[in-house]
């Protein structure tokens, strides 16, 4: 009898037994469901991604090849209008010019409006990699970023085409005065500009595959769109173009005045020399100077000098832009510290541009 009841509790699983199995079930449930959301997430990525990719290509268009990026401003425009408009494009239109080219506005109708960069052209042979680096240049979008809508390659020039940012450069908005009472560079706008700059460039250092370092960071390449944001502009631009044909009066890639020190001896270009330019950037957002503005360079004082100076014997309220009427000390205070830590000299100890998001976020984080 004894022995019977011994083989019935044998055959019986006991309940340690069945609660570990049903949990081995759990487990293994979780892992297919977890397996199956993978699967489709990846596969919802990789349409997004080629959707983005989709594209209008009209080859031998005018004797070149025109390429319009699918986006929402593009879907209804027809590439044949677009370049006739393009071909129309005289004088009259040019909203300025740079090392690489001429940039021209072009209107198509009332709601759509481009801004069209027209390259000084490089060598054929050079070609395919610029297609392939405009191509990859029109996957990025983010909110701090101007968007590339297109190009168009021809033998005798190339044109890139971007959306048309209605509050101009920051350079012609600090340096020429020109906003309005609608748009105004008081201290907040000011903030707010240096974060999504910030927040940009963090972008293509940190987000982007690859890491894309921008190389010409200074404030003509920092465009505002309708809501006074900024959006990072002419990335890659320097990569694409090569050293032999920017305006730069140095060797490498880049602007005067913006150029982090190492750059002048290893001629290698890095993220943390985009920080070194971001940190000139916040500096003529303080001061409303130039970078090569003689208070700057006097005597041969370098710009972290003159910063190091000025926060040390905390002078930053007298330094700042006279232009800027109301200001909360301690927030000038802190961006000039932010400034003073991307002007490092050596690079290893300036931040990463997402640690300049972080700290310019920590000085008004209820507003940004
Ligand atoms: N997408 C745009 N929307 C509105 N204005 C623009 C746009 N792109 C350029 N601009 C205007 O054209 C000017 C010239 O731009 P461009 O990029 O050619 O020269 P840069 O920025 O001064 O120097 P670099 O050639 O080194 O970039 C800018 O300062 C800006 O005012
Ligand atoms: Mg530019």
């Amino acid at each position: 009898m004894l022995q019977r009841i011994q083989i019935a509790s044998l055959k019986t699983p006991s309940s340690v037994e069945m609660a570990r199995s049903a949990v081995i079930a759990l487990y293994i449930t979780i892992c297919c469901v977890a397996f199956i959301l993978s699967k489709i997430i990846i596969s919802v990525l990789l349409y997004k991604r080629w959707a983005r990719r989709r594209r209008i290509v009209e080859e031998d268009f005018c004797g070149g090849k025109m390429v319009m990026f699918r986006s929402h401003t593009t879907q209804s425009l027809s590439s044949k209008a677009f370049m006739k408009k393009t071909m129309k494009l005289t004088n009259k239109d040019i909203i300025g010019s740079g090392g690489y080219g001429t940039v021209y506005r072009l209107e198509i109708d009332e709601k759509t409006v481009f801004a069209v960069k027209r390259l000084n052209k490089g060598h054929a042979e050079r070609d395919r990699g610029f297609e392939r680096e405009l191509e990859a240049m029109g996957d990025i979008k983010h909110r701090n970023i101007v968007p590339l809508h297109g190009y168009y390659v021809a033998p005798q020039f190339n044109l890139l085409i971007y959306e048309l940012m209605p509050n101009g450069s920051l350079d012609t908005l600090i340096h020429a005065g020109k906003w309005s009472e609608e748009n105004p560079l008081d201290w907040p706008s000011r903030l707010k500009i240096a974060l999504g700059a910030a927040r940009g460039l963090a972008y293509l250092h940190h987000d982007c595959i690859p890491h894309i370092i921008h190389r010409d960071i200074k404030s003509s390449n920092i465009l505002l769109d309708h809501n006074m944001e900024a959006r990072v502009s002419d990335f890659g631009l320097a990569t694409l173009m090569g050293p032999d044909k920017t305006h730069v009066s140095t060797l490498v890639a880049g602007t005067f005045g913006y150029l982090a020190p190492e750059i002048f001896d290893t001629g290698r270009a890095t993220t943390k020399g985009d920080v070194y330019s971001f940190g000139v950037v916040l500096l003529e957002l303080l001061t409303g100077k130039r970078p090569t503005d003689e208070s700057f360079v006097e005597e041969g004082t370098k710009l972290v000098t003159w910063v190091k100076g000025v926060v040390e014997e905390k002078r930053e309220e007298h330094a700042i832009d006279t232009s800027i009427r109301c200001f909360q000390v301690d927030e000038v205070q802190k961006v000039f510290a932010v400034a003073e830590k991307c002007l490092e000299p050596d690079p290893s100890n300036r931040p990463t541009m997402s640690g300049v998001v972080k700290m310019l976020e920590e000085i008004k984080p209820q507003e940004l």
